[in-house]
C-alpha cells in the first residue's frame, strides 16, 4: 500500500475538442512537466468563429508535433509514461476524433492504459494544478465558449450539476456581442481589455430572470438587449462608444454569474468555491469573485489564464484521479460530442 501511494504516475494528456491542439505531461495530477498548446485562433478569426472542418484538419496536421514537443519539454519518453489520457467529449466530433485516435494509437503501440476524460471535468481539475491543497468538495462555476455550469464537485471526478444555461453559454455571449460591436473574434479577451476603458454603468442591460431554477443562467436576452441598443443608436444616427457597451455588457454577465454562484455556495453549505473555463480568465469576473468571497468568508480558487482556456494539463490532472480509481478505457473508445457530466 505504502509502495502504491508513492508510485509516480506520469500521464501524457491530449486535448483536441475545439480549436486548440494541446498535449501535456502531468505528474501525480498536480505537477505540470510540460504544457504545449497550438492555438488555431488566427486560422478561424477571418470566419468570425471556429470552423469545425478546418479545426479537424489542423489537429491532424499538428498533433504529432505537439505531442513530441510536450514529451521533449517534460524530459520524459513514451516509455516513462504511466498512461495516456484524452478528451473524448463534449466538443466538435471531428476535432475530438483526432485526439481520441491518436491516444488509442499511442496506447496500442506502448501497451500503456488509455483514459478518456470529460472536457468539463478537465476544466474543473485545472484548479488542482496551482492549489496543491485543494480537495473536494467544492462548488465550481464552469464558464466557457460552450458551457455555463454550476457544479458541485462532490469528490474527484464526481459531479452534480446544480445550474446551467438555458440558452447561450457565457463565452458565446461574449463572442456574439464582440462581433456586434465590431471587435471581432475571439470576443472574450477583447471585451475584457476594452472594458477597462469603459463605464460599466453607462448603459443598463437587463439581468435575465429564470423561472424554475434559481441557479440557471440565460444570456440570450442580454445579447438581444445589446443588439436592440445598437440598432436604436444606428437608427438615431448616434455613434456608439465600444468601451461603454463592452463594459456595461460585461458587468451584466459578471453580476449574474457572481450572484447565482455564491448563492449556491451558501445554500448548499460549502466554504470553497472555484472557477474554470475560458471566461474564468476575465479580469472583472475574478475581481468581483475575489471581493465577494472575501466578504462572505469563502475560499476562492482560480486557475491562471493559461489553465482556464483549453489546454491538456487540465486533462492530465483529471485523468490522474480516474487512474487512481481504476478507470481504463478500451480500444473501442469513441468521441462523444454531447457527453454528459455526472449523469
Ligand atoms: O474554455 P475555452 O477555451 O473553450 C471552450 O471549452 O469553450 O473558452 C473559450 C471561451 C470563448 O468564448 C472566449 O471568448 C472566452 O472563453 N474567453 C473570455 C476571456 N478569455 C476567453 N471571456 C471573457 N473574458 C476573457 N478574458
Ligand atoms: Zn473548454
Amino acid at each position: 500500500m505504502e509502495q502504491l501511494n508513492k508510485e509516480e504516475v506520469v500521464i501524457l494528456a491530449i486535448e483536441t475538442s475545439c480549436d486548440e491542439t494541446a498535449a501535456s505531461v502531468v505528474k501525480n495530477g498536480r505537477e505540470v512537466l510540460s504544457n504545449v498548446i497550438f492555438s488555431q485562433i488566427d486560422l478561424h478569426t477571418r470566419y468570425g468563429g471556429v470552423v469545425p472542418e478546418i479545426a479537424s484538419r489542423k489537429h491532424i496536421e499538428k498533433i504529432n508535433q505537439v505531442i513530441e514537443e510536450a514529451l521533449e519539454r517534460s524530459g520524459k519518453t513514451l516509455g516513462d509514461i504511466t498512461a495516456v489520457a484524452v478528451t473524448y467529449g463534449p466538443g466538435l466530433v471531428g476535432a475530438l476524433l483526432v485526439g481520441v485516435s491518436e491516444a488509442k494509437a499511442i496506447s496500442f503501440a506502448t501497451g500503456k492504459p488509455l483514459i478518456g476524460v470529460h472536457h468539463i471535468s478537465g476544466h474543473i481539475s485545472a484548479n488542482y494544478i496551482e492549489y496543491p491543497d485543494l480537495e473536494p468538495p467544492f462548488v465550481c462555476l464552469v464558464a466557457s465558449g460552450g458551457h455555463s455550469h454550476l457544479v458541485i464537485t462532490e469528490d474527484y471526478g464526481r459531479y452534480r450539476i446544480v445550474g446551467r444555461t438555458r440558452d447561450d453559454a457565457a463565452g458565446e455571449a461574449f463572442d456574439k456581442v464582440a462581433r456586434a460591436i465590431g471587435l471581432g473574434y475571439p470576443g472574450g479577451p477583447k471585451i475584457d481589455r476594452i472594458s477597462a476603458e469603459g463605464n460599466p454603468e453607462a448603459i443598463h442591460f437587463p439581468k435575465a430572470k429564470i423561472a424554475g431554477n434559481e441557479y440557471d443562467f440565460s444570456f440570450s436576452g442580454l445579447k438581444s438587449a445589446v443588439l436592440n441598443y445598437l440598432n436604436s443608436c444606428s437608427m438615431k444616427g448616434e455613434q456608439i462608444c465600444q468601451a461603454d457597451v463592452a463594459a456595461s455588457f460585461q458587468k451584466a454577465v459578471v453580476d449574474v454569474l457572481v450572484e447565482h454562484s455564491l448563492h449556491a455556495v451558501r445554500e448548499y453549505g460549502y466554504d470553497k468555491f472555484a472557477i474554470a473555463g475560458g471566461v474564468a480568465s476575465n479580469t472583472s469576473l475574478r475581481r468581483e469573485f475575489e471581493k465577494e468571497c472575501e466578504r462572505l468568508g469563502i475560499a476562492f480558487y482560480h486557475p491562471s489564464a493559461v489553465y482556464c482556456t483549453d489546454n491538456a494539463a487540465m486533462i492530465g490532472a483529471a485523468a490522474y484521479y480516474e487512474y487512481k480509481k481504476g478507470v481504463r478505457h478500451g480500444y473501442d473508445l469513441n468521441a462523444v460530442p454531447d457527453l454528459k457530466l455526472g449523469e
